[in-house]
């Protein structure tokens, strides 16, 4: 039986390591891809690290990677309005036969392989002028900060919003925030270099969010109104109690990062007064996906600063590594087997 490499997870342990196993045989309605990238998430740290479990995985081995372009290269029973040699992106979710919503290289096997399965459902064509690398942080990178901003959020144009974490979602939030017309688009993170391209992805203002002057500024370029929205691509506990206190009226926080942690307010009295509100934010919708690989494709969504380095799949561990420490300050790095 042929063979390839992968990076597994070994959940228990939570060991990553790179293995060779089989090459994975397409089911009726699924497609085997060939894969030519996938993006390193911080969500894979969190899983490698313990903040993040599986819920729906079958064993206790997983192989990573959510974030997922490549080539059709093997079609399963039944498929026939797929040809091998077709560029896809593969969205981050899938259902299984019972309709359950599972996530890719979370609940079952993902891209950081040299193959992988997809249901028919889960792609997306993407024409030869998108590079692989580009369009593999779309599911997610680009989708999840999409359908916060524009769904759970349902941001307005001119809305004042802040982006707390301008790493590889929130980059793009600001990229986006700015394609929809919210004003002022604040992004704040300790980090200058992420500071410095959040400005350059469209913010207005980049803010140090252990600056004590932060509160004072916020009012300043809102107006005196406070946030409209407030964002955490993050996952850092003390940013949600620093973006719920410079809310405005009607104002929410959409929490999309993940902290694995307790949810604290500053004040019942400002929540209710003010019609405040905190929303979840998990994943995009199908539809996200390809309304961002048109936006790509037509020049609307400029991805080409998006990816900080290309490495070989057999990296992984390290690529993991650098995301955990920021080393070189990368949107997104990306594997290529
Ligand atoms: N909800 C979802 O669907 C979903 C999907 C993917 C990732 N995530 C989560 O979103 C978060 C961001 O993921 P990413 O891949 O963009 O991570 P990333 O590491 O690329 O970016 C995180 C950024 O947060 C910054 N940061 C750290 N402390 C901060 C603070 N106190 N205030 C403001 N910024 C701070 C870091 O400097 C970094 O720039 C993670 O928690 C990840 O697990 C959620």
């Amino acid at each position: 039986m042929a063979e390839m490499l992968a990076a597994r997870l070994h959940i228990p342990s939570r060991e990553l390591r790179m293995e060779k196993v089989p090459v994975p045989e397409p089911g009726p309605g699924q497609v085997r891809v060939e894969v030519r990238a996938a993006g390193v998430c911080l969500s894979d740290v969190h899983l490698a690290d313990g903040t993040l479990t599986p819920l729906l995985l079958k064993g206790e081995v997983v192989t990573l990677g959510h974030e997922v372009a490549g080539v059709v290269d093997a079609l399963g029973a039944g498929v026939t309005d797929w040809a091998a040699g077709d560029r896809v992106v593969l969205q981050a979710f899938d259902r299984d036969r019972h309709g359950v919503s599972q996530t890719r290289g979370v609940d079952y096997d993902g891209g950081y392989a040299q193959y992988t399965l997809a249901t028919t459902r889960s792609l997306v064509p993407i024409p030869g002028s998108l590079s692989f690398e580009q369009a593999c942080v779309i599911p997610d990178a680009v989708s999840t900060p999409w359908a916060a901003v524009t769904v759970t959020a349902a941001t307005r144009p001119g809305d004042a919003v802040a982006v707390w974490g301008v790493g590889g979602l929130g980059t793009h939030a600001v990229q986006l925030l700015r394609l929809i017309g919210a004003a002022p688009v604040i992004a704040i993170d300790p980090l200058p270099a992420a500071r410095e391209r959040a400005l350059r992805f469209g913010a207005d203002d980049a803010l140090d969010p252990a600056d004590p002057g932060l509160p004072d500024t916020v009012r300043r370029l809102t107006g005196g109104l406070g946030l409209d929205v407030a964002f955490d691509f993050a996952g850092i506990g003390p940013v949600r109690e620093q973006a719920l206190s410079l809310l405005g009226k009607g104002g929410r926080l959409i929490v999309a990062g993940l902290a694995g942690e307790p949810l604290a307010l500053p004040s019942d009295i400002a929540l209710a007064y003010f019609g405040q509100s905190v929303r979840g934010h998990f994943g995009s919708h199908p539809e996200h996906v390809p309304q961002l690989v048109k936006l790509a494709v037509r020049g609307r969504l400029d991805l080409t600063a998006s990816i900080s380095d290309v490495l070989p799949l057999s990296q992984a561990p390290a690529a993991l590594d650098r995301l955990a420490r920021k080393e070189g300050d990368p949107i997104r790095l990306v594997l290529r087997p």
